[in-house]
């Protein structure tokens, strides 16, 4: 199955072998996509950018999320990438086509991943999503998903709470098990067999996800999803980092807010070293 739609395959990407790949998000979330390439394609260098100043994205209105998502796009574009990643859900709920048209070089997005992770694990075709609200309102899950298999019986949940508990290390805490509770209670009552986990902070707090669904349910962490399709497409594409010298990870950041190192690195799952500072 192809997931990187929308693009032919272009000879000159050949030479663009030693480049990195260009991975955003809204803040620091996306760090656990940057964790899951790390450990899928440990000799691909990574740019990363996180507007850390503009977080959190999920509550803010689309034309918003459109003109910040650009901005970061151009940034990462100017880095000379070959290729870039939309780590965040809430960006490539709402600006993915935008960053497309923008774009010389293949964009994956978290969304097609996990869509396609979801289809292929559910076995009785009904499918629950949690994300940001804007990520649910914009219903791209569901239209992802639908597209791969119209049978499939879609359950949508924002869950807003989820993004600040997590920012907190909250991943155990009561309050996180009572808002889980009341979030998944209705989506668990259809009936699903697979929980996509539509938010890069919700991977952080899977095993309370786990627990509470029981093990009946599938939950597909889109941040693997992701690396597998990015994976594909390198391979595919012949664009792997033929150097075999241990890659430079670079991490932008539009702020250092409290807190930034020890939640960014919880994020990550290993020490953040290269951190700039950087406006756009
Ligand atoms: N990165 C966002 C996402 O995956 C969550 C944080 C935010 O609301 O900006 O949807």
């Amino acid at each position: 199955m192809t997931f990187w739609r929308g693009y032919e395959k272009d000879e000159t990407m050949n030479d663009k072998t030693e480049q990195a790949i260009g991975v955003f998000d809204s803040g620091i979330g996306g760090l656990t996509v940057v964790r899951a390439l790390m450990e899928r394609l440990p000799f691909e260098n990574i740019v990363y950018f996180g507007d850390t100043a503009r977080v959190p994205y999920g509550v803010k209105s689309v034309e918003t999320i459109n003109r910040y998502a650009l901005q970061i796009a151009e940034f990462l574009l100017k880095k000379d990438v070959k290729l870039l990643i939309v780590a965040c859900n809430t960006m490539a709920a709402v600006a993915c086509q935008a960053i497309r048209d923008l774009s010389p070089v293949p964009v994956l997005e978290v969304i097609g991943a996990g869509a396609a992770s979801a289809v292929g694990a559910t076995q009785n075709k009904i499918i629950g999503v949690i994300g940001t609200p804007a990520t649910i309102n914009s219903n791209a899950y569901a239209r992802a998903i639908s597209l791969l298999d119209h049978d499939v019986r879609i359950f949508s949940q924002a869950c807003p709470l989820f993004v600040p508990l997590v920012e907190e290390g909250w991943f155990e805490h009561e309050a996180t098990r009572l808002a889980a509770l009341e979030y998944l209670k209705p989506v668990k009552a259809e009936g699903i067999d697979t929980l996509v986990l539509g938010c890069t902070h919700y991977p952080l707090i899977k095993p309370l996800i786990a627990e509470i669904v029981g093990p009946q349910v599938r939950l597909i962490d889109s941040a693997e999803a992701m690396a597998e399709e990015a994976a594909g497409l390198i391979n595919a594409r012949q664009l792997g980092n033929p150097s075999g010298r241990s890659p430079d990870y670079l991490f932008c950041v539009s702020d250092v807010p409290y807190r930034f190192q020890t939640i960014g690195e919880r994020f990550l799952g290993r020490t953040l070293a290269r951190v700039e500072m950087v406006r756009l």
